[in-house]
């Protein structure tokens, strides 16, 4: 079988690979499906971006982040003898500061911890869950239609995504801090000292986050407490502005004094309620006292000969991308015919594969503690052997035919993913948000917290898409302390020694399930380099609505047409995730950064 792999990423795609993909096209354009065309591309890069700031290579720790100053961050802790989780925990409130677009303290995520001395592995959520006053409804006028947010006697369309009401409990600093006091080494204040400094003396916007300020101005505009920090002579922020967050800095020097108690008790707790109370919104002290992290068990699953760790429920995450990997795993496809990268049949049986995967999302899967999920048939080998006999090799199945098996027998992306190894094999894999661009928009003014809104995250009413348009069911209908579905896919992935082998997660919304998915096949199935693997074109299925999506150029126009043929709806869409990884080989670590975004991995 020919392949044409660009081993390295150096530099725009050369001639010689368009000629060679054009030539591969032709060969292959009277041949079967199967034995169409490979090429490993990319999406094109910025000449200016030096190699180092994307891959780097390390002995003893890693720490891969969507912003220098967070790797940064990270490393600085590394390299004063603090351990993995120090590194995760200063990169984290790093990047709450650098992008608060993605993520930030008014927010949550999960986070994987693998503690090299037992090899252990253990899965943690703190993320936003619905305040105790939230009922079923809450987004829905008298007809069952979407409302609008009433602020200052303007309507902001969308309450679930802006302003007040849109925000749940957040998670963050319960769980970085109490996650700190168990695992971490060096003292708190230490650890939080480059975000505050960060967030006291500012930092250079950046294109994409000016981008998104503007994109989201309409929004931003209508809360005093965000237009003060975001905005300039009423404008928002532009590339090379200084952010200066003399109140977040407050807010982080409360924590790093006071712990968690900085935050969910005292000072700031009272300005978020006070906030809460100017919007209407329905968080109290009471949900903020009372917010617990909790420790779930890690889903594991296998693929060639490789286990996989990942995320449980309330993420959707982990048993996605194992239900997928174990439709693959026997997929006659796949393995027999060695179907290579980018051809139409590893595309064509990617994409059925996730579709099915999506629609079971949507259909089965919520907040454990409120929804019976049907976990085991979900990831079982049997169940998928099923889903499987279902795909017919060359059509595209309608997503109108989909329906969920049965179990029981952008853009930018906001979001941010984070991966660390330290130099005694501890690592961390983290993925933290306060779901759509700045969140709610709202920041709660005087502490410099921009509110999550999370709740979008919730099935508002059954069929009916987030902003993700992703459509769930009863499974993920908004209950009083229920936590909302989410797609967010912290992972790790050991080889047959049980020796851990990579760490990976990603932003995207629903990519984010896709993003990580691609690049652990690319590694193991297709035996990319890690840096291959993250920077190749990505597709994306999510069950509804009926589309495959491509990255523009990411597959040759011949694989496109016989798609089409087959009955894809074959789109282009810009915006596949932002992976941050970390391989560790026999010769030491390789941190790899998504060329797609900000990224930076750091290591020594
Ligand atoms: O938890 C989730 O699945 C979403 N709140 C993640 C949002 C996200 O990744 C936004 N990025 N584009």
């Amino acid at each position: 079988m020919l392949k044409v792999y660009a081993r390295e990423v150096s530099g725009f795609r050369s001639l010689g690979k368009i000629l060679a993909s054009i030539f591969v096209a032709f060969c292959f354009a009277t041949q079967s499906l199967t034995a169409a065309t490979a090429s490993i591309f990319h999406p094109p890069l910025d000449p200016a971006r030096p190699r180092s700031s994307y891959i780097a290579q390390a002995k003893r720790g890693m720490v891969v982040a969507a912003h220098p100053l967070a790797s940064a961050a990270g490393e600085a802790m590394l390299k004063a003898g603090g351990l993995a989780v120090d590194a995760a925990v200063a990169t984290s409130f790093a990047l709450a500061v650098v992008r608060p677009q993605s993520t930030g303290i008014g927010g949550g995520g999960f986070l994987l911890y693998h503690q090299a001395s037992d090899k252990s592995t253990r899965a943690y959520d703190f993320r936003e869950r619905a305040p105790a006053l939230a009922t079923r409804d809450m987004f829905l006028d008298t007809k069952g239609n979407p409302t609008s947010f009433r602020y200052n006697g303007i309507d902001i369309p969308d309450s679930a995504v802006n302003g007040h009401l849109a925000v749940a409990v957040p998670g963050l600093v319960r769980g970085l801090v109490e996650l700190h006091t168990k695992y971490g080494k060096l003292p708190l204040a230490q650890v939080l000292a480059p975000a505050i400094k960060i967030a006291e003396s500012g930092f250079p916007v950046y294109p994409a986050l000016a981008k998104l300020l503007l994109q989201r101005e309409s929004v931003l505009k209508h809360f005093p407490g965000t237009f003060k920090i975001f905005f300039r002579r009423s404008k928002p922020l532009q590339t090379g502005d200084l952010l200066v967050q003399k109140d977040l800095a407050w807010t982080l020097r409360q924590i790093a004094a006071k712990g968690t108690a900085g935050f969910y008790d005292g000072a700031v707790a009272n300005l978020i309620v006070t906030e809460m109370k100017r919007g209407k919104g329905l968080v109290t002290a009471n949900d903020l006292a009372s917010y617990a992290m909790r420790e779930r068990e890690p889903l594991t699953g296998a693929h060639r000969g490789h286990r996989i760790i990942s995320m449980p429920p309330p993420s959707s995450g982990g048993a996605v991308i194992l239900e997928i990997l174990n439709i693959l795993e026997a997929s006659g496809a796949n393995q027999e015919q060695k179907l290579t990268y980018g051809s139409t049949g590893a595309v064509h049986w990617l994409t059925e594969a996730m579709r099915r995967a999506f629609a079971d999302r949507s259909i089965f899967l919520g907040d454990p503690e409120f929804t019976k999920v049907p976990l085991k048939g979900l990831i079982s080998a049997e169940y998928a052997a099923s889903l499987r006999a279902s795909i017919n090799p060359l059509k595209a199945t309608p997503s109108s035919e989909v329906k969920g098996g049965d179990p029981e027998k952008f853009e930018h992306p906001s979001t941010t993913h984070l991966s660390v190894i330290d130099s005694q094999g501890n690592a961390v894999s983290s993925t933290q948000t306060v779901n759509y661009y700045f969140g709610s928009g709202v920041v709660a003014e005087g502490t410099g917290v921009l509110l999550n809104d999370e709740m979008d995250d919730f099935a508002k009413k059954s069929g009916t898409a987030n902003v993700f348009g992703l459509v769930g069911s009863d499974a993920n209908a908004i209950k009083a302390g229920k936590t909302p579905l989410s797609s967010m896919s912290p992972t790790l992935v050991f080889d047959h020694n049980g020796k851990l082998r990579l760490v990976l997660g990603s932003p995207g919304g629903p990519r984010i399930i896709t993003a990580t998915l691609q690049t652990i096949i690319n590694v193991l199935d297709h035996q990319m380099s890690l840096a291959d693997a993250v920077h190749a074109y990505r597709i994306h299925q999510q069950w509804l609505p009926d589309k495959l999506e491509m990255e523009p150029d990411g597959l040759t126009p011949n694989v496109v047409k016989e798609l089409k043929a087959m009955g894809h709806n074959v789109v282009e869409h810009v915006g596949m995730g932002d992976v941050e990884a970390i391989e560790v080989t026999e010769s030491g670590l390789i941190g790899v950064s998504d060329t797609r975004s900000d990224g930076k991995p750091m290591g020594f």
